[in-house]
């Protein structure tokens, strides 16, 4: 239930559009003075620090997307209010209560690191406030987290890199280092890598943590260049992918076949230049995806902010299809929570990066494409596994 107090400011609002309903014709099917207010969306994204362009860029995708439809969600003008939650879990609680309980905001749309998203969503399921991730992979937040009111338009960090440890036993590595951030992010993935490559045979010879967001490299690319494996399979994103990619290379160390989830190049491969030749990822979008849609996305994010889409771009513009398509459903009436949660679990997403629906625990059920770094695109090589649904472990709740 929306239980903002009704300003004196609200009211006159309500009176304002009763007046105008009947100028135009438009009544709402379900006037409630509320909700002719403007719909909050609080956005709890990182601007600042290793993934300040995530969160940029998950910010431009969404409001595009509403913007394509108008500007207003189910009528309704909009007022976003955003935080900066510095990708700090330690500040997520404080951070979310400042919108759901100092706002008093419609949805929250956060956010980008995976510890800080369990704080978040440790707060929202408490509140009931409806929350769309348009990124942070956290399995718990569609697994032993979920609730009616989360929503995910972006992956679960299993769904990215299960796929890619049947690939790597069919390229013939069978002795793999992997390396991470020590958080949950990269350590969900390289566990789903682990878990579909050593039930194939593969093994892993060493794992190597850093803390989040360290970007020195130098004594872990040393002992990588020491153990001589097939290959080396990571995660890092936004600034950190960008350094990691490069000093790699500088090490020498291109004849040791580098892997990951895409993360390890969207957003950051034409910094990487020639560094990133070769890389091989997975991922649930590539630039370069051949569709009529995704062509028309990527050409207008650049002619709007002057730069290039990426995947957090994509899942950013996916939350604010799905903010159009529910609050369309409900007429901009927010009050109707159960509708607007059903209105989601049965939204078809028209996304860049092929349609989609949710599973029953609210993650996409989506392809994962198998893509490799050729002349500084990134090349779809194919899908390396169709239609993947997260198997939401422990989630008991929807
Ligand atoms: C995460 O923390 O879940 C995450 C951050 C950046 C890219 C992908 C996942």
């Amino acid at each position: 239930m929306d239980s903002k107090p009704v300003s004196r400011r609200t009211i006159l609002q309500g009176a304002a559009v009763a007046g105008l309903a009947g100028a135009s014709g438009f009544v709402p099917t379900k006037f409630a003075i509320g909700n002719t207010a403007k719909v909050k969306v609080g956005i709890m994204l990182p601007y600042s620090g290793t993934y300040a362009g995530l969160g940029e860029a998950i910010t431009n995708g969404m409001k595009m997307a509403i913007a394509e439809k108008g500007g207003k969600l189910g009528g309704r003008d909009i007022e976003y209010v955003a935080v900066d939650d510095e990708s700090d879990p330690a500040k997520a609680p404080e951070n979310t209560n400042k919108l759901v309980t100092g706002e008093k905001v419609d949805f929250v749309v956060g956010t980008v690191h995976s510890g800080v998203a369990m704080g978040m969503v440790k707060v929202t399921k408490q509140s009931g406030t409806i929350t769309i991730i348009p990124n942070a992979g956290a399995n718990a937040a569609t697994g032993p987290m979920c609730s009616p009111n989360i929503f995910r338009t972006s992956f679960s960090n299993w769904q990215t890199t299960f796929p890619l440890g049947k690939v790597a036993i069919e390229k013939g590595y069978k002795n793999v280092v992997t390396m991470t951030w020590k958080y949950a992010a990269g350590e969900e993935m390289i566990g789903a890598f682990e878990e579909h490559f050593t039930s194939r045979g593969g093994r892993i010879a060493r794992q190597i943590l850093v803390p989040f967001p360290n970007v020195e490299f130098q004594a872990n690319l040393t002992e990588i260049a020491a153990l001589k494996p097939d290959a080396v399979m990571c995660f890092f994103a936004g600034a950190g992918a960008l350094k990691f990619v490069k000093d790699y290379a500088a090490a020498g160390l291109k004849g040791i076949p580098l892997i990951g989830p895409g993360f390890l190049t969207d957003g950051v491969l034409k910094g990487q230049g020639e560094a990133a030749e070769g890389i091989l990822t997975t991922l649930h979008y590539a630039d370069n995806l051949d569709t009529p849609l995704n062509k028309t996305f990527r050409a207008a994010y650049e002619k709007q902010f002057g730069k290039g889409a990426d995947v957090y771009a994509v899942q950013g513009y996916d939350a604010g299809q799905l903010l159009v398509q529910a609050m369309a459903a409900v007429k901009g009436d927010t009050s109707a929570q159960p509708a607007l949660i059903a209105a989601m679990e049965k939204a078809e997403i028209k996304s860049p990066r092929g349609n989609f629906t949710f599973s029953k625990a609210h993650n996409p059920i989506q392809d994962i494409y198998l893509r490799e770094v050729k002349n500084g695109q990134e090349t779809v090589l194919g899908v390396a596994q169709k239609g993947l649904i997260d198997p939401a472990r422990g989630c008991k709740a929807v």
